[in-house]
């Protein structure tokens, strides 16, 4: 078990330069099985998910060559779509879905285990199955795995009951190789999205709309391999703006799209932070006092969910009341007694929580609950009085490339201990 130790109370000053999105990279990879071909993808993130992202591909039967943040995908040869012996892995990590679009796109069937993922709530994957089943698949979930065969895979108008980004995702990946026009409505708009709908399109794809709530993909018979270059990680981008805030840095934060950062550059604003767009950045400047301010998570472009928790340390020791509102996920809440434990006062009431800010946060050991809580209780314990253990960092890794070296590189004292 590996542990971070940090010494809190050192500003971050300097530049660090944000890796390719997560979320968007854990959609392309798999997007490749959609043809016979070979795909060049650029600015992949040396992280756990995309590791293990990697490695079910090639037990399926890719070729991958990795070379520093560059990855090459031959699916020429064929590709098993039964992915049940491989539960462990795919129970790992929430986009081992994405197997289910690719290869029903590809072969018109799919046997690929439920998800893993964060245990942040429920998560079902309801809306994927009904924009499948309206892509004419029959679908059956038994002993864990989800089954579905569709010989004749239709273009269908397919309304989602709620903003999905996974299910957004993954119909498109099967709909682009449907006979036809589909429709999604009510689709998600994240930029993840629109990184995935342009590699797509790169390998022959015809989508448009992706990025709006309505997106129209017309079947095609062929695809062929790309080369392409993932974006940058908004919520990577948006935890380092908020670690040089709390810090009371002065950081530049490099290789971003301030467009995706406009939710996280108000509610930063809002607190008397200073954010500043430059010719090669977003600069951030931490001030005080912290204002109190209010935040509900929405879909994009609202405030994304993925940066509540973090935002929740610079409530911490902010001058007065502040409250956050989760309306995406119904438990993202379990980090908040770690932040009690270093003498934070929050108060929660069904999804909201209401945190009054405190002088100092006070060092201790806290455990890492989820991916996002992990970035949060690093923030904590970068301006905690003292020396703070955080254990189960493997949560951390998931999504986080080089984050002990970016930010000692920013002066921060942190350093990773294996128990
Ligand atoms: C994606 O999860 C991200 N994961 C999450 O990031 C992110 O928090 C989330 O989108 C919201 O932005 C990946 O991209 C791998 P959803 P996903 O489908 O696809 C409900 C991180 O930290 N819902 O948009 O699982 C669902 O329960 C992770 O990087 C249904 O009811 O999220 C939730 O309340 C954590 N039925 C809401 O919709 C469905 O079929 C949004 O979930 C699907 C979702």
């Amino acid at each position: 078990m590996e542990a971070f130790i940090i010494e809190g109370g050192n500003p971050l000053r300097g530049e660090v330069t944000i890796s390719g999105a997560k979320n968007a990279v854990l959609g392309i990879i798999p997007a490749a099985v959609l043809c016979a071909c070979t795909s060049k993808i650029e600015n992949v993130p040396d992280i756990k998910d995309v590791n293990k992202m990697v490695d079910i591909l090639e037990k399926l039967g890719a070729e991958i060559y990795r070379e520093k943040d560059t990855l090459i995908i031959n699916t020429e040869k064929p590709i098993a779509y039964d992915v049940s012996e491989y539960d462990e892995e795919t129970g790992q990590m929430r986009a081992s879905y994405y197997l289910l679009g690719a290869l029903l796109g590809r072969y018109r069937k799919a046997i690929v285990p439920l998800p893993g993922g964060c245990n942040i709530g429920d998560r079902p994957i309801d809306q994927h199955i009904k924009g499948f089943q309206a892509l004419g698949a029959k679908v059956v979930i038994e002993h864990g795995h989800v089954k579905m065969e569709a010989p004749n895979l239709k273009g269908a108008h397919i309304f989602f009951d709620v903003v999905s980004v996974g299910a957004t995702i993954n119909v498109m990946l099967a709909a682009v190789r449907a006979d036809g026009l589909t429709v999604l409505e009510n689709a998600a708009k994240e930029p993840h999205i629109v990184d995935v709908a342009n590699f797509l399109n790169l390998m022959g794809a015809n989508i448009k709309g992706a990025g709006t709530d309505v997106i129209k993909i017309r079947g095609v018979d062929e695809m062929h391999g790309c080369e392409y270059s993932v974006i940058p990680d908004q919520i990577t981008t948006g935890t380092y703006m908020m670690a040089a805030a709390v810090t009371k840095g002065n950081v530049l934060i490099k290789n971003v799209i301030p467009k995706h950062m406009e939710a996280i550059t108000a509610k930063l604003t809002e607190m008397g932070v200073e954010v500043r767009e430059e010719d090669d950045g977003i600069r951030v400047i931490g001030k005080r006092p912290l204002k109190a301010i209010n935040v509900k998570t929405m879909p994009y472009p609202g405030f994304p969910t993925d940066l509540q928790q973090p935002m929740a340390v610079l409530m911490a020791i902010a001058r007065g009341t502040s409250t956050i509102t989760e309306s995406i996920f119904e438990s993202r809440f379990k980090y908040v007694d770690e932040l009690r434990r270093m003498g934070a006062t929050v108060s929660i009431n069904s999804r909201t929580a209401s945190i009054t800010g405190v002088k100092t946060l006070s060092a201790t050991k806290i455990r890492t609950t989820d991916l996002r809580a992990g970035a949060a209780m690093v923030l904590a314990g970068l301006i905690a009085d003292g020396e703070t253990k955080i254990t189960d960092i493997v949560h951390i890794d998931r999504g986080y490339e080089n984050l002990q070296e970016n930010l000692r590189g920013l002066g921060a004292v942190i350093r990773r201990i294996s128990e």
